[in-house]
Parts: structure tokens; C-alpha cells; sequence
């Protein structure tokens, strides 16, 4: 299947595979692109840029396929060493950063001279058009479906993806309840040229998580996210647990008056202890509403190989089928 994704990025198929805090590491990045798509390391999870260059490196000696790096930029008292991970992008020879969180303007510059494509995720036609304008390649449309940070808009991709077609001149792919090939053909017929997948690459054997992230995800149906943090405009979705209940008793009682300091320990410091320790309930970690979907926790190829040709299959037989009948 060749889009203008395909095309832009140098990949086989048009699957991107989301920057995850403490996933995205080079072993699923490497299985993703190795399986034709475009796996992506997270930048901060890595502490320093040198720890970056690092995962890099590793990620590079797992395979020659195109792979990224996400950056995202969040609100932060002390923020991280930016320029110091954009010029390991650089020196790398990174071919592709996802830029999320906030405007990547002050980057675009560096990175594009070097010729890196930038794709900007975002969750509203506004901020796409914004990046559209200040030169981003391709944009990663971030619905309210999604696993992790969905805005404060409240769009499902349905018309989403459809309002951002209408309105936008660069190649996007969808972003949000994305898991499988019926995920992909809709997509495609919404306006995108791919999709990204977040919550659905977790539960895979490559993913480097503690097998009890898998399980849960697999276990979750698609009643088990919740909204959390609204009253400060940073709205995360995550899998309910008993931490998670707790912060929302506490938005509850609080209301209006709840600051950061009040959740931080059931948001603070919980990623390392839930992926790499496997205590799923410590606290709130993203998961997308379609773990519903999510039922098997195959290799990286399987999930990829099974999704091309189910598309195809649904393109060239229950569809065109439709076209046939009298
Ligand atoms: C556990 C987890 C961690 C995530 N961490 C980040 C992150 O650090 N930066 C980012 O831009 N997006 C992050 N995301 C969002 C994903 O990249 C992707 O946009 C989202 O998962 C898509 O929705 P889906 O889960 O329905 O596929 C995270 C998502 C999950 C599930």
C-alpha cells in the first residue's frame, strides 16, 4: 500500500507507532520499523541526551529501517535539556522526530536543515493548521479516543479526521483507536494517509513493559479509561486502577481549588514502577480507549502482517464487493 506517508517517510506500510513514556524504547522502535512501519523512541524517557544517543545507537544496531524520535514539550518547572536532545537528533542522523505537546517551532529549523521530517501530533484542526503553517511535513491527528493526552476539545476521530482533510494541505495519519485493519481502511476513507498506534503496539511481545501492562490492556474493555486531570486543561486518558480512583475522589472533593501538588503521588514518578515493575495499580499511566479492541498479544510482524492483509482483504473483497452488487 503506498500513500503520501509511505512515500514521505521511506516506509512499506503506512503504520506509525506513537512515542510511549518508558515503551518507546529502541526494541520496539526497531520491530516496528523492522515490520515495515516507523517505530519511534520516546526522547524523555531517556534522562540525558547522551542516554538518548545511546538508545539511538541501540536502535540502530537492530535494524536499517527508517525509525524516529518523539519530543514532546510539556509545561515544566525545570525543562528538560531540549537543545541538547535535538542536537543528539541531529548527530544521530535521525531521519524523523513526532513533535507533540506544544508549538515545535523553535526546532523546525535545525531539524529540517538537516533533513529530518517532522510530524507534528496534535488534537484539533486549529493547532494542525497552526503546524501546517509554520512548515511541519505531515501531522499525527490525535483524537479523543486516544490513549495519554486527547486536549480539552473533545472531537472523536469520526469527525476528526474528516474536518482535518478538509482543512489541510500536508499528508496526516490518524491518531486514537487505532488497532487494527478496519482501523486502517477507515482511516484511509476519512482522509488520512495511515495511522498511528500507541495503546495496541503496548500489547505486543516486542514491547519492552513487564508482562502485567500487556495483561491489563488485554483484560481492559473499552469502558475501563477514564479523564483525568480536567480541572487543570492537561486531560490524560488512563486505565482505571485504584490510584486512579483515588485522584478522582480528589477531583471530586476539591473541585475547582485542586492543584498539581494534590495528585502527585498518584501521577508522580508512577511510568518506571508500572512498566518496568509491572505494578499496574501505582497510579495513572495513558491507555486508549481500544484496548476494547485489543484481545492477543502478538510479535510486532503478526500485528503488522495481519493488518496489511486484512485491509487489503476488506478493500478488495467486503467493499468492492459492495460496488458489485445490483
Ligand atoms: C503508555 C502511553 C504513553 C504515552 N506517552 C506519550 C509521550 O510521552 N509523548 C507523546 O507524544 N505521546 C504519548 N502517548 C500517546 C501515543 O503516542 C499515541 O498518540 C496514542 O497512544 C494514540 O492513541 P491510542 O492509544 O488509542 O492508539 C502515550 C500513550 C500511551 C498509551
Amino acid at each position: 500500500m503506498k500513500t503520501r506517508i509511505t512515500e514521505l517517510l521511506g516506509i512499506r506500510h503506512p503504520i506509525i507507532q506513537g512515542g510511549m513514556h518508558f515503551v518507546g524504547l529502541a526494541e520496539l522502535a526497531a520491530a516496528v520499523s523492522n515490520a515495515g512501519g516507523l517505530g519511534i523512541i520516546t526522547g524523555l524517557t531517556q534522562p540525558t541526551p547522551d542516554d538518548l544517543a545511546r538508545e539511538i545507537a541501540r536502535c540502530r544496531a537492530m535494524t536499517d529501517r527508517p525509525f524516529g524520535v518523539n519530543l514532546t514539550f510539556l509545561p515544566a518547572v525545570k525543562p528538560p535539556d531540549y537543545p541538547g536532545y535535538v542536537r543528539v537528533i541531529v548527530e544521530q542522523g535521525v531521519r524523523v522526530v513526532e513533535t507533540a505537546g506544544n508549538n515545535p517551532q523553535k526546532w523546525l529549523p535545525e531539524l529540517q536543515k538537516a533533513g529530518i521530517k517532522v510530524i507534528h501530533k496534535c488534537t484539533s484542526v486549529r493547532h494542525a493548521k497552526k503546524a501546517e503553517s509554520i512548515g511541519c511535513d505531515a501531522l499525527s491527528i490525535d483524537g479523543f479516543e486516544c490513549g495519554g493526552h486527547p486536549g480539552e476539545d473533545d472531537v472523536p476521530n469520526m469527525i476528526l479526521l474528516p474536518r482535518a482533510a478538509d482543512e489541510l494541505r500536508v499528508p496526516f495519519v490518524a491518531s486514537g483507536g487505532m488497532a487494527d485493519a478496519r482501523s486502517l481502511v477507515a482511516a484511509l476513507a476519512l482522509g488520512a494517509e495511515g495511522m498511528n498506534m500507541g495503546t495496541r503496539f503496548i500489547a505486543t511481545k516486542e514491547a519492552p513493559v513487564h508482562h502485567h501492562v500487556k495483561e491489563a490492556i488485554v483484560r481492559a474493555t473499552e469502558l475501563d479509561t477514564r479523564l483525568i486531570m480536567r480541572s487543570l486543561r492537561n486531560t490524560e486518558r488512563v486505565l482505571n486502577n485504584a490510584g486512579v480512583e483515588r485522584l478522582l475522589e480528589k477531583e471530586r472533593t476539591l473541585g475547582a481549588s485542586l492543584t498539581f501538588a494534590d495528585i502527585v503521588p498518584e501521577v508522580a514518578g508512577v511510568y518506571p514502577k508500572v512498566m518496568r515493575e509491572g505494578l499496574v495499580d501505582a497510579g495513572a499511566w495513558s491507555c486508549g480507549m481500544v484496548a476494547g479492541l485489543i484481545h492477543d498479544i502478538p510479535t510486532v510482524k503478526e500485528l503488522v502482517d495481519r493488518i496489511m492483509s486484512e485491509a487489503e482483504a476488506l478493500v478488495r473483497g467486503r467493499l468492492a464487493s459492495l460496488l458489485d452488487r445490483d
